[in-house]
């Protein structure tokens, strides 16, 4: 009769803003740290991969999505409304569902993955594609919230980092202490906050070390943007980002000064990745470590492969990567090869000697 209860249950003595909240959650946290023994091999390091993708909705957002909601739930909040490349539409969505509340979500015109669309159409969100990219649409989802009574459940909304730093606990529980690398990949920011928030958090809680030694390793952050939005590596905001991966397409992150710290806080390091480089890492992830997952996240694991390219990565170190979100969002991408020809599946009738031939089984 045991079951995960979701992050603010598990982690309630680490989430003091919580506290007489009414829990609005669908079990989300408590996701797996799988051992990724092919990257490893690649790039000469112990790589583990947190697999955020199955959260609820499919995206690490559902950690922040239960604290945002259950703090508008205890202000007495009727509607809430974000901004989103797509996962936090999906997450506000199906939260706001659950707590019965109305959701209001802008999104950039075309721009995202036709499994997020459908995730916030299905939960009942009104949603508007915006004229614009995503900083825009952040820009006037703030406008409204100050303007209306709805709640922000953006990143820039305090409840939700606390909750996303729930996976450091987790990975610092799995592992029995901090990894020394952690990539993520970064585009508002905000994930990246909330895990050196976490970290910090539980490496200055003597209670918390199971290792003899100090209580007070932290893991270097290394976050990853894509070329084309690389605000942080280029120091200042893009006003047109272009990548594939849509889900980390921002120009402008909310977080910028938080990413910042981190990086610098820990002695990490933010840069960028191309698209091919994304796509590269994509592939390797579904075919090489059978984790399937969205271009966006898988930018922490090209970070990671270019890192290693570069020399950066000590030998035999011990590294975390987040991949943030189910490659059944945006699944378009698997269905092309790396020369960029698109994938066509073979017909056969349905006789078995023409399936056998096939598959090569008879010649
Ligand atoms: N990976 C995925 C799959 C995302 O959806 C996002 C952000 C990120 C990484 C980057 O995280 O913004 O905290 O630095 N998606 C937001 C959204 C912007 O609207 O869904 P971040």
């Amino acid at each position: 009769a045991h079951q995960w209860r979701g992050v603010i249950r598990e982690y309630a003595d680490r989430l003091p803003t919580l506290a007489g909240a009414p829990v609005v959650t669908l079990r989300e946290g408590g996701t797996p740290l799988i051992p990724a023994e092919k990257l490893s091999e690649r790039v000469g390091a112990e790589v583990h991969l947190k697999y955020e993708g199955l959260n609820p909705t499919g995206s690490f957002k559902d950690r922040g999505m239960t604290t945002a909601i259950s703090v508008a739930a205890k202000k007495g909040a009727k509607a809430v409304i974000c901004a989103s490349t797509g996962n936090t539409s999906a997450s506000a969505a199906a939260y706001a569902t659950k707590a019965g509340m109305a959701c209001a979500v802008l999104v950039p015109d075309g721009k995202i993955a036709m499994g997020k669309l459908s995730q916030a159409i299905a939960h009942g969100a009104t949603l508007l594609q915006v004229e614009g990219n995503f900083d825009d649409c952040l820009t006037v989802a703030r406008k409204l919230a100050e303007a209306y009574p709805v709640e922000l459940v953006n990143s820039v909304n305090p409840a939700r980092i606390e909750g996303q730093k729930t996976a450091a606990f987790e990975v610092v529980d799995a592992l029995g202490d901090a990894p020394d690398i952690h990539c993520l990949p970064v585009g508002n920011a905000g994930n990246i906050t909330a895990y050196w928030r976490g970290y910090c958090e539980y490496s200055s809680d003597p209670a918390v070390s199971q290792q003899p030694g100090p209580a007070s390793r932290l893991p270097r952050m290394w976050g990853f943007q894509a070329a084309g939005a690389a605000p942080l590596v280029l120091g200042h905001p893009i006003d047109h980002p272009e990548t594939i991966a849509t889900a980390i397409r921002i120009g402008n992150p909310a977080s910028w000064r938080q990413a910042i710290a981190a990086r610098d806080e820990s002695g990490g390091r933010i840069a960028a990745v191309t698209d091919e480089q994304i796509l590269e890492a994509h592939r390797f992830l579904s075919a090489e470590e059978g984790v399937f997952v969205e271009p966006g996240s898988a930018a922490s694991v090209a970070g990671l492969l270019e890192s290693h390219r570069a020399g950066l990565v000590p030998p035999g170190a011990r590294i975390v990567c987040t991949v943030t979100g189910h490659g059944l969002k945006d699944p378009q991408w698997a269905l092309r090869t790396a020369d960029g020809s698109e994938v066509t599946p073979v017909r056969v009738p349905a006789d078995a000697y023409p399936a056998a031939r096939a598959l090569g089984l008879e010649d």
